[in-house]
Order: C-alpha cells, then structure tokens, then sequence
C-alpha cells in the first residue's frame, strides 16, 4: 500500500537534495518474522518500498539511487532463499521496466552479474541497454557487490593495465582507482541510509562512501517509504558536511 501523502516534503529545500543516495536496504526477514511469514514475504513487501522510494526519488530531483540488494555474503543464506531473492528480482525487472523508461530513469548495476543465472543476466542486460539513453534518475542496483570486491577488481583492473603501461608503476591518483570502481561515471554518495537499525555498512560502498552522511533507522525496510526518506532528507539537510576543514562559524 502507497504511504499517506506526507506534508513534511514542504521542509525540503529543493535546491540542497542529496545528489547521490545509497541505500543499505535491511530487515526485510525481520519484518516478517514479526508477522510469522516466511522471510520471503518480507523480501516481497519491501519491492513496493523500493517502487516508493524510487518514485519519491526521482520526484524531488535526486540524481541517483543505489540500492542495495545482494551481497557478495548473501550467497551463505539458504539456497530456497538465494533463488526467491533472484526470482523477485526477475520478475521486478520484467515488471517494471516499461515504467522506469516511461519515467526516463537509467537503469544499472554495481557488483559481478556474471555469477547470476542466465536469465537475470539477460534481464539485466535489456534493462540496461533499454533505459541507456534517458537522462532522469540513476537507478542503481548492487547485485553480488561488495565493497572490497569492488576494491579487489579495480586493483587487478589496474595491474593489467600496468603490464602495457608501465608508467602506472610509479603510482597512481586516487581519482584513477575511482575511475576503475563499478561507481566509475557515479558521483560518491551524499547521503547513506540503513534501515532496521543496524550499524554497520557490511561491505557496501567502502571507497565511495569516505564522506556521506549516514542514517540509520530502526525502521525496517519494508515499512519505509515516502515519509520516512523525507525524514532522512530533512536531517541530511540540518547537518554540516566539514569534509575535516572547518566552517565559517567554526573558524571564528
Ligand atoms: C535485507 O533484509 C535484504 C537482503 C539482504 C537481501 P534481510 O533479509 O537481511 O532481513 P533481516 O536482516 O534478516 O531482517
Ligand atoms: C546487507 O544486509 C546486504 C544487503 C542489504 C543486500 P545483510 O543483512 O546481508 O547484512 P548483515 O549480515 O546484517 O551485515
Ligand atoms: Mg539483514
């Protein structure tokens, strides 16, 4: 069920919205087990707070989403649980992919696709190729991704390249290890959120996320939408990004 019109949205200012925001998307099992469902009911129902968020998202003028949904370690759980994460995320894709073109949203992925099965890789593919050319939101989603993966690929990446170049011995920029990163053409993210009260980022993100604000709710992510992003957004907005220097007000 969409959530109640929020009024809240009047406390954004629309000219200071995140840019990036990243999403560690966490609870959906716990959401469930609350209601004595199967863990994989509560996988179902957080689908519809990602349609919310993506939708609010693109609303207020966000430039891109990344979400969270598998990662590298997400292959310990139960394989019955491993194979409805990716049958939702099939049939997400199959259903929604006219919609997120019709809203001009690009679509992509961050993490290796190539150990997924044929079929989503194939989705995967048409999804990217299909939304390539609009020019809304970013649309990201983290699939087999972890962060020290990310870091891994990029190093060997890297030393590859060194064997025709070997100049890249003498050392390198960190704006040329971003540039290596699944994140290459993504600027990093402002905000980071973490539903279901968890403190930790659990290998999301590392590199990118040197200065993002963080928030973490104990709402689940099944039960957060529309007012609860407003929420995040209005207390991104309240904070000081330093960045390790100091602000003017600091510095008197
Ligand atoms: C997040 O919810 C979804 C994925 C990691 C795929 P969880 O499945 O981790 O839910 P909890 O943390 O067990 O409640
Ligand atoms: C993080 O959630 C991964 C995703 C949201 C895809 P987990 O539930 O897997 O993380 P931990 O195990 O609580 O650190
Ligand atoms: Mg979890």
């Amino acid at each position: 069920m969409p959530s109640a019109p929020d009024d809240r949205i009047r406390l954004i200012d629309p000219d200071a919205v995140p840019a990036h925001i990243a999403v560690i998307m966490d609870g959906n099992g716990r959401w469930a087990r609350q209601r004595n469902l199967p863990r994989i009911a509560g996988h179902q129902a957080g689908i519809q707070s990602v349609r919310e968020i993506l939708e609010a998202s693109a609303e207020l003028g966000v430039g891109a989403l990344t979400l969270y949904a598998f990662s590298t370690e997400n292959w310990k759980r139960p394989p019955s649980e491993v194979e409805a994460l990716m049958e939702l995320l099939r049939e997400y894709l199959g259903r929604e992919i006219d919609n997120l073109d019709r809203n001009d949203i690009r679509f992509g992925t961050l993490g290796d696709s190539s150990a997924l099965s044929p079929v989503i890789q194939s989705e995967l593919k048409h999804a990217v190729e299909r939304t390539a050319a609009n020019s809304g939101l970013r649309f990201n989603v983290a699939l087999n991704y972890s962060g020290r993966d990310d870091l891994r690929r990029a190093v060997n990446t890297i030393l590859s390249k060194a064997k025709d170049d070997p100049r890249l011995l003498e050392g390198i920029s960190e704006e040329y290890i971003s540039r290596h990163l699944y994140t290459a053409d993504l600027a990093d993210p402002d905000l980071l959120i973490r539903t279901s009260g968890e403190w930790r980022v659990s290998n999301f993100l590392l590199w990118q996320i040197a200065y993002s604000e963080i928030w973490v709710t104990d709402t689940l992510w099944p039960d957060f939408r529309r007012p609860h992003l407003y929420e995040a957004i209005i207390a991104y907005q309240k904070r000081e990004r330093r960045y390790g220097g100091l602000t003017p007000a600091l510095a008197r």
